[in-house]
Formats: C-alpha cells, sequence, structure tokens
C-alpha cells in the first residue's frame, strides 16, 4: 500500500482560475472556474476534446496566454505555498523553468533551429540556476544521459534538424527537467510521434518523475493513455473541469454523461479507428454560453434542470467528484 498523500504534498493549487478572450463576437471564456490540486509524484491527465480550453488551462498556469486577447481575470495560482498570479512578471521569469515547466506540443517548435543542442540545455541551466560556469556543461551532459540519450559528448553538437522526432522529444524533455521543477507539464507531447516512440517517451516521463518527485500535468485526448500512466484524471468540457478523480474511480465509475460517453467512444482493438470521439453533436462555442451545462443539447439524460442551472460539484467518493444534476441526491 502507497501512503495516503497529505495536504504537505499538495505543489499546485489552482483555485477557480479564469482565462477570457476578447474577440469580435464577443467573450470567449476559454477557462471558466477551473479548480483542481496536484501532489508532488502525482500525474494528472487533463482529457477532453479539442477547443475546451485544456491548453489554455495550463498556459494560464505558466502565464503564457496570448494578451491581448487573451487575459486570466480571475483565481488563484498557488505554486509551493505562492500565488503566482500575484507575481511580477520578472519574479514569473525566475518561477518559469526553475519551479515549474512546460512541454509544448511540437518538439520542433520549442528547439531552436539554429543551436546546437547542448547549447540550448545549457542555456536553460544557466539562466536558471545558479551554478559554477565550468559547471553547466557537466550538468547538461548529466540531464542529456538522464532522458536515454547516447553517447552525450558526441551529440551536444548536434543540431535538431539532425535529430529523429523521438530524439527532439527528448531533448525537449532534458530542457523541462534540466532545473528539477516542482511541477512540469506536458501537452499532448505525443501527438507527432509514432506509437512505439510515444510509449517510449510516456515512460520517459514517468521513470522522470519517479526519480524527481515531479508534479506532472498530462494533456492528452487518448484516453488509453490516461489509463496507463496517471494517477488522476480531470475531464474538461467548454471551459470547466466536469469530472475529476483516481483514474481507476473514473474508468470504472464514470459519473458525468460526458465522461461516460468519451470512455464509449474509445475504440476496442478490432474496431475502426474513425469511431473514436464519436459523440453526437459539436461542443459549443466559448461565446455566449446559455446558462447551465453546456453539455445539456448533447446530453443523453438531460432534465429541465440542466437548462436552467449549472449543476455544483457532487462528491461520487472520497477521490472522486462530478458537476451534473443526476447526482444530485
Ligand atoms: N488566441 C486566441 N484567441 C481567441 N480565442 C482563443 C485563443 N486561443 C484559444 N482560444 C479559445 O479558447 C478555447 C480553448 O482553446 P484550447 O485551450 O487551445 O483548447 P484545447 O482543449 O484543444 O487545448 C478555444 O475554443 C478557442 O475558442
Ligand atoms: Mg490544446
Amino acid at each position: 500500500m502507497e501512503k495516503a498523500p497529505t495536504r504537505d504534498d499538495v505543489v499546485l493549487d489552482v483555485v477557480d482560475l479564469r482565462t477570457h478572450f476578447q474577440t469580435r463576437w464577443g467573450t470567449v471564456k476559454a477557462v471558466d472556474g477551473v479548480s483542481f490540486d496536484l501532489r508532488r509524484g502525482e500525474t494528472l491527465g487533463i482529457v477532453g476534446e479539442s477547443g475546451c480550453g485544456k491548453s489554455v488551462t495550463v498556459l494560464s498556469l505558466m502565464r503564457l496566454v496570448p494578451s491581448p486577447p487573451g487575459r486570466i481575470v480571475g483565481g488563484r495560482v498557488n505554486l509551493d505555498g505562492q500565488d503566482i498570479l500575484r507575481l511580477s512578471d520578472k519574479e514569473m521569469d525566475g518561477v518559469r523553468g526553475s519551479k515549474m515547466g512546460i512541454i509544448l506540443q511540437d518538439p520542433m517548435t520549442s528547439l531552436n533551429p539554429v543551436f546546437s543542442i547542448g547549447e540550448q540545455v545549457m542555456e536553460a541551466i544557466r539562466i536558471h540556476q545558479d551554478i559554477p560556469k565550468k559547471s553547466v556543461l557537466d550538468r547538461a551532459l548529466d540531464v542529456l544521459r538522464k532522458v536515454g540519450i547516447s553517447a552525450v559528448g558526441q551529440r551536444v553538437k548536434d543540431y535538431p534538424h539532425q535529430m529523429s522526432g523521438g530524439m527532439r522529444q527528448r531533448i525537449v524533455g532534458a530542457i523541462g527537467i534540466s532545473c528539477q521543477p516542482l511541477v512540469l507539464i506536458a501537452d499532448e507531447p505525443t501527438t507527432s510521434l509514432d506509437v512505439t516512440i510515444q510509449a517510449q517517451y510516456l515512460r520517459l516521463l514517468n521513470d522522470l518523475q519517479r526519480e524527481f518527485d515531479l508534479g506532472l500535468i498530462f494533456i492528452t485526448h487518448d484516453f488509453g493513455i490516461v489509463a496507463k500512466t496517471c494517477d488522476r484524471v480531470a475531464v474538461m468540457y467548454a471551459g470547466k473541469i466536469v469530472e475529476i478523480g483516481d483514474v481507476r474511480d473514473l474508468f470504472n465509475n464514470p459519473a458525468h454523461p460526458y465522461t461516460q460517453a468519451l470512455l464509449a467512444s474509445v475504440p476496442k482493438m478490432e474496431e475502426d479507428v474513425q469511431r473514436l470521439y464519436a459523440i453526437e453533436g459539436q461542443p459549443p462555442t466559448l461565446h455566449d454560453l446559455p446558462p447551465g451545462c453546456p453539455f445539456a443539447p448533447r446530453c443523453a439524460q438531460v432534465m429541465d434542470r440542466c437548462y436552467e442551472e449549472y449543476p455544483p460539484q457532487f462528491r461520487v467518493s472520497e477521490t472522486h467528484a462530478s458537476n451534473c444534476w443526476t447526482l444530485a441526491p
């Protein structure tokens, strides 16, 4: 039995986070009251259809939302006991990369084509860590070895275009962990990689996590990956977390009709992959949302009340909660 986590283990506590975009169609509520916490050494998966606010949520945590048109309009993000939404831009620069890192979707765009990979890893270490100049290279080599790069002495001189997609992803991972952050965010890091490399990469992330006791936030639209790699999972719909809980609870006993539909749409091995996410109807656009539950028009279990009032969070078990009127006592 693993020991039960206590509140002291919480490294990241997000409370009622709201991020809006001003567009000519109106205010897009991309993140609309998101709350969750993350403990040391824990992996939280965030799933949901495209456009539901997963990326904007994690960009908000890093304060990297493009502004304008985006703005964090409310909430608290406590990282290691400090509300980072209250920090100055300069203070926030210090947090990024040192306490919290992000691995973006496309490894090619996060690496600079004109610098060797050694220079890029060393740069990340130099910016965020106060270590003697002559130790920087050793540190970089060490980190590259940790992410499974062989013959590192040779590889550091290579440029991104000389490496395979899987290798580049490892380099981005190396930069992500080079300063031993408390929290590492990976936003759909596997979409551009083939399946074998995906599996290797996920194993790598889990290894790094164990070694450094990282809190890991893992965004994906693949429930299979969540089942294999995450401890807890949050399901997002239209800018809100509609269900959150331990992976096993949520898989065995999905409480929200949206989660049920997502799970039902996961293709079995022998079926046609086309069926993935074949949920009736479209997700709503995130401006001028009507009152009530945004999933109501697509919901198989909809009631009158669902169109009138957004449901509060109901507990399903000690470790599992969901916002759905079907759960009202
Ligand atoms: N730069 C932007 N300008 C206006 N709206 C945006 C911008 N970026 C994202 N959005 C809106 O935020 C919503 C959530 O986007 P995103 O977080 O990228 O979704 P995903 O869950 O696919 O990662 C989108 O539906 C989009 O309408
Ligand atoms: Mg995204």
